[in-house]
């Protein structure tokens, strides 16, 4: 017997010589590591010693113990206790199992990708921090190299839209967008829960007392996206839309947004929840998915908000 465990002992550091000449450099101190390994020391030398007891058993015993009373046609079978270490090392597997499902590898395992969002986290605070307070021109600096990276692939270097295939930055609309909204409505979480509803039916023109009509939107569309000029638009303008929209379009708070000038809390809006419109759709950049911070949000908006000023401006 003491040979046994002094052989299993020696076969199963054997074992693990080679396992550790395999793996051994990745361990390092990585707790659940060191514990698989623990257990497989454990295992190993469970396995090796059991596995001896028998071997060196079938050389040397002689038939002996209780018969169970079952027996065939003379051939009986005696009575095995099930073997304490057998047992230990199955419920052990089973305490293990709980362990490695509830606080081992599966739910708090180390990955790169969690890793990577920590240092992202970790980063953006610190910029946010740096940056808490920054003026507007370097916001606008900022917002300038945000948008050649972030935005420019769609919008154009020059935020032209690129031939419409993205919405041109340098004025707020044009008539088909402007038209597109009053027609299908716009949900684009750009003023808190408020929504402009698809149907334009309910777009009444309280100077007349009618729904308005595929005149009115046409004038009052090109009225909109050429910057509030002319007088039937104003008309049209003044008996349907200034109600939510304010008198001069600028918009109301929690009613509805400002359809004449991007302001700051607009294009950030646009940023939070991306947009679908005549256009096409844009992809949101949310804080939330660590696309762009806040500050990085609100200086691509003043950079936005002063491209149009300029434009206006010559
Ligand atoms: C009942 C209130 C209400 C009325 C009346 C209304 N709007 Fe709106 N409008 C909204 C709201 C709210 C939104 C923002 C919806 C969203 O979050 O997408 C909006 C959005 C818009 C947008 C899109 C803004 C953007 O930046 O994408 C345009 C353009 C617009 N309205 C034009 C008009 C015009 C033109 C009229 C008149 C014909 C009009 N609206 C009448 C409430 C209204
Ligand atoms: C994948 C292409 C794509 C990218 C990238 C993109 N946009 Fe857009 N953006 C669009 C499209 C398409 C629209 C037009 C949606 C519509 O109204 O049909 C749009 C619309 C907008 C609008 C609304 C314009 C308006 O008049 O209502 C703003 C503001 C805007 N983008 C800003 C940005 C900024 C800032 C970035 C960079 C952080 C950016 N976009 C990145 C495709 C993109």
């Amino acid at each position: 017997m003491k040979n046994i465990v002094v052989v299993s002992i020696l076969i199963s550091f054997v074992l693990l010589g080679i396992i550790f000449s395999y793996v051994g450099d990745i361990i390092g101190d990585d707790l659940v590591n060191i514990l698989s390994m623990l257990a497989a020391i454990i295992i190993l030398g469970l396995t090796v010693g059991v596995g001896l007891k028998y071997v060196n058993q079938m050389k040397n015993d002689k038939a002996s113990g209780q018969l169970a009373d079952e027996n065939w046609d003379g051939i009986g079978e005696f009575k095995n206790e099930l073997p304490v270490g057998w047992a230990v090392s199955f419920l052990s597997t089973i305490v293990w199992s709980i362990w490695y499902w509830f606080s081992g590898y599966p739910l708090w395992a180390y990955s790169q990708i969690g890793e990577y969002n920590e240092e992202v986290k970790a980063y953006n605070k610190k910029f946010e921090e740096k940056h808490a307070s920054i003026s507007d021109d370097e916001l606008k600096a900022m917002g300038q190299s945000v948008f050649l990276v972030n935005c420019a692939p769609c919008h154009g270097v020059g935020a032209d839209g690129m031939d419409g295939k993205a919405a041109n930055l340098t004025k707020q609309f044009d008539s088909a967008s402007v038209k597109y909204v009053i027609k299908n409505g716009s949900n684009n979480g750009l003023i808190a829960e408020g929504v402009m509803m698809p149907d334009r039916n309910g777009l009444i023109n309280i100077n007349t007392g009618n729904a308005i009509s595929d005149e009115e939107i046409n004038v009052v569309s090109d009225y909109v996206a050429n910057g509030f000029v002319g007088s039937k638009g104003a008309e049209v303008f003044a008996g349907v839309c200034s109600a939510c929209h304010g008198t001069d379009g600028t918009g109301m708070p929690m009613v509805a947004p400002n359809i004449k000038n991007f302001s700051v809390d607009l294009v950030t809006a646009v940023l939070q929840h991306g947009k679908t419109g005549a256009i096409g759709k844009m992809p949101s950049f949310k804080t939330e998915d660590m696309r762009l911070t806040a500050t990085q949000q609100k200086a691509v908006a003043t950079y936005i908000t002063k491209l149009k000023e300029e434009q206006e401006n010559g």
